[in-house]
């Protein structure tokens, strides 16, 4: 016998979902979202006429051909076709904005170095014109590596757009909220906050604090992905949930505008007279998202022995290799320390891969000193490195109790390649010049006699 199920009486969950309003839950999911309703066909992709005579275009964030799990693309209702948004290209100069292969002649990458905050500014700068550079890896014509850059924005994008053909984008704001109105929907940000910005999205940065300060990752390279989690199973780390989607929105809106578009290193403009977010509808799942980084849930040392740092990684860009990265992200964030009879701080290391660290805010635990939010490190390919020698002997001899890391949360850049600095990096940014003596004061212990110093 059949039973029968009375939907009437069901208490039906729309009304009541727990979703963050304006956005959609899940990582690499296959949205879709409509502004308007009926905008969005249903049943087939390119209908003979769309609703409201919007035009169907397809943005394709993978070759046609990728493996099914790989496959990115979207399904866009707009007011009118992309090739209205572009018109005759003329060359513009970005001079901060540098694409690998950056090797100067006369720069040396090889060393350790920390950056104080590159200090704010009167200038009027955008998210684009204030964007700067510090290192480069790979190369942007053959679309490996990356770069990493600070930005400084004391202005809106009015009526300018951007969109990057190079590279995806992750935003990392460390100081000033950001507006980003993309053409797949808004996305508002904040420090403590990523957004990922996918290859060929066009958007504008608007700045509600008047201002803002942060990093960005530049990945020439396979898009961002979560990591496998192995044995730690299918929860913990970054959760899937956590990542949010916009919600179609658009305008239709006449302007004296210009686009900008990063194409292999170089910078172009067109003119538009028309904001080009005016996609009404869309699905798929080449989009841009955003994540709060203090959803993070991490995994660690429960009695002794912490594991590598690649345990905090929240987002990885493949590089074809297995287990080789283009790009980890990884993120130091709150936790407490339990381990005993170990040595809590992260030890010391060579690496072949490069890790450029940043802090959003608070304190880093290897470095209480001279690593303030605003500052960054290189710390580059089998370059060592390590805790200070406060951090050093403080871990060495407290008394091990339980401890609760606080106030803290700094992330890692960390690539396969060899990061190269730029001249901005090298001659302009306020580079400490005494980095390397943080580690001057580590002493010799050993004299021959056995015994635990
Ligand atoms: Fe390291």
């Amino acid at each position: 016998m059949n039973r029968q199920v009375d939907l009437e009486t069901l208490t039906r969950a729309k009304a009541h979902s727990g979703t963050t309003e304006g956005y959609m839950p899940g990582f690499g999911n296959d949205f879709e979202t409509e502004a308007l309703p009926g905008a969005l066909p249903q049943g087939r992709n390119s209908p003979q006429k769309c609703e409201y005579g919007l035009y169907a275009e397809q943005l394709s964030g993978t070759p046609f051909t990728a493996p099914r799990g790989q496959n990115e693309r979207t399904w866009c209702y707009r007011i009118r076709p992309s090739v209205k948004h572009v018109g005759r290209f003329s060359r513009i100069e970005m001079p901060y904005w540098k694409s690998a292969p950056c090797v100067e002649d006369h720069i040396q990458s090889l060393g350790q170095y920390r950056w104080n905050p590159v200090p704010m500014t009167d200038a009027p700068l955008t998210f684009v014109s204030g964007m700067r550079t510090m290192t480069t890896a790979g190369d942007v014509n053959t679309q490996v590596g990356m770069a990493a850059h600070i930005y400084l924005a004391t202005a809106d994008m009015e009526d300018e757009w951007f969109y990057s053909a190079d590279s995806e984008l992750m935003i990392v704001p460390q100081e000033g909220r950001l507006r980003i109105e993309t053409e797949l929907g808004l996305i508002e940000l904040e420090p403590l906050e990523i957004a990922i910005m996918p290859r060929g999205m066009l958007f504008a940065v608007k700045l509600p604090d008047g201002h803002a300060r942060g990093f960005v990752c530049e990945n020439y390279g396979m898009k961002f992905d979560m990591p496998g989690r192995g044995p730690i199973g299918a929860n913990c780390l970054a959760n899937p949930r956590d990542f949010k989607t916009p919600v179609a929105a658009f305008e239709d809106r006449a302007c004296e505008g210009r686009v900008i578009i990063k194409w292999c290193g170089q910078f172009h403009e067109t003119p538009i007279d028309h904001s080009p977010l005016d996609i009404v509808a869309w699905h798929g799942n080449y989009a841009p998202c955003k994540y709060d980084l203090r959803t993070f849930s991490p995994v660690g040392a429960i009695l002794f022995d912490h594991p590598d740092p690649s345990i905090f990684t929240v987002l990885t860009a493949p590089s074809g290799v297995e287990g080789t990265a283009n790009i980890d992200f990884v993120i130091f964030p709150e936790r407490w320390l339990p381990a005993e009879n170990t040595f809590r701080p992260p030890w010391y290391h060579k690496n072949i891969m490069s890790e450029l660290m940043g802090n959003i805010h608070g304190i880093y635990d290897a470095k209480p000193e001279g690593f303030v939010p605003g500052g960054m490190s290189l710390h580059n390919m089998m370059l060592p490195h390590g805790p200070d020698v406060e951090a050093f002997e403080k871990a060495s001899n407290e008394e091990q109790k339980p401890v609760k890391l606080t106030n803290t949360m700094s992330f890692m850049f960390e690539t396969r390649f060899p990061q190269h600095l730029t001249r901005f990096a090298a001659h302009e940014a306020p580079m400490q010049d005494d980095y390397i003596d943080c580690w001057a004061g580590l002493e010799k212990k050993f004299d021959g006699t056995p015994g635990v110093k």
